[in-house]
């Protein structure tokens, strides 16, 4: 791994998913989270302040880079939640079949590679009735803006550490062997390429 991928990136995946509109985001759907839960691509742990402890014992964080675990390490936890960090990729999860009551994914679907292997794995560690939270940003419904996502695409994979601006998300949930029961959408402040969400709860089919 290169200097910019070990050093640099991580810093900048902090910083982008700092913004004030992702953190509004992040209040809609983390607080739904519910009894042991794997967070697929932990990040630098933005996600951990908005855990209602009265519902959530354990997290498990499960994120590759070692500079945005170290992060998250910093990053402020309720008490009562116990956090371990796992690191791993979402491709292969170091948890046994139906451990976790909630998988949550926030802005990373966009980049793991094999999101159909993430997905199957994601079914295996969840217990029946368990849900899979997400908010990730993808594909627009303007066809303007999908032609930008279509044509910066390939530059912004290399400068964001192979994060896509065109996944269509719910197809890849439903592919993936998921069904979406209740799905938002919509451009939240910022550039529209890389602005336009989707996020809601979804069930293994
Ligand atoms: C844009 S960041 C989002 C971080 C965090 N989820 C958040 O909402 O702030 C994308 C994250 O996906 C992680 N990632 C990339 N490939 C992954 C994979 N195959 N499995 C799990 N996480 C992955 C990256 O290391 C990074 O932390």
């Amino acid at each position: 791994m290169g200097w910019y991928q070990r050093v640099i990136l991580p810093r900048v995946i902090h910083a982008a998913c700092s913004s004030s509109p992702a953190a509004r985001q992040r209040a809609k759907v983390v607080p739904r989270a519910r009894g042991r839960v794997l967070e697929i691509g932990l990040g630098s742990g933005l996600n951990l302040p908005y855990y209602d402890p009265s519902e959530v014992r354990r997290v498990w964080g499960l994120e590759p880079s070692e500079a945005l675990r170290k992060m998250a390490r910093q990053a402020s936890v309720p008490d009562e939640i116990a956090l371990e960090l796992l690191a791993a990729e979402a491709e292969a999860i170091p948890l046994e079949k139906n451990e976790a009551d909630t998988v949550l994914i926030t802005y990373t679907l966009c980049t793991i590679a094999d999101v159909p292997r993430a997905l199957e794995e994601a079914r295996r560690v969840l217990k029946p009735g368990g849900q899979l939270l997400f908010c990730e940003h993808g594909r627009a419904p303007d066809a303007a803006v999908r032609r930008w996502q279509d044509w910066v695409n390939p530059l912004w994979k290399r400068a964001g550490g192979g994060c896509h601006l065109n996944r269509d998300i719910p197809a890849l949930l439903r592919a993936g062997g998921f069904a979406i029961q209740d799905l938002h959408s919509m451009y939240i402040p910022g550039w529209k390429p890389a602005s336009f969400n989707y996020w809601g709860a979804a069930y293994p089919k």
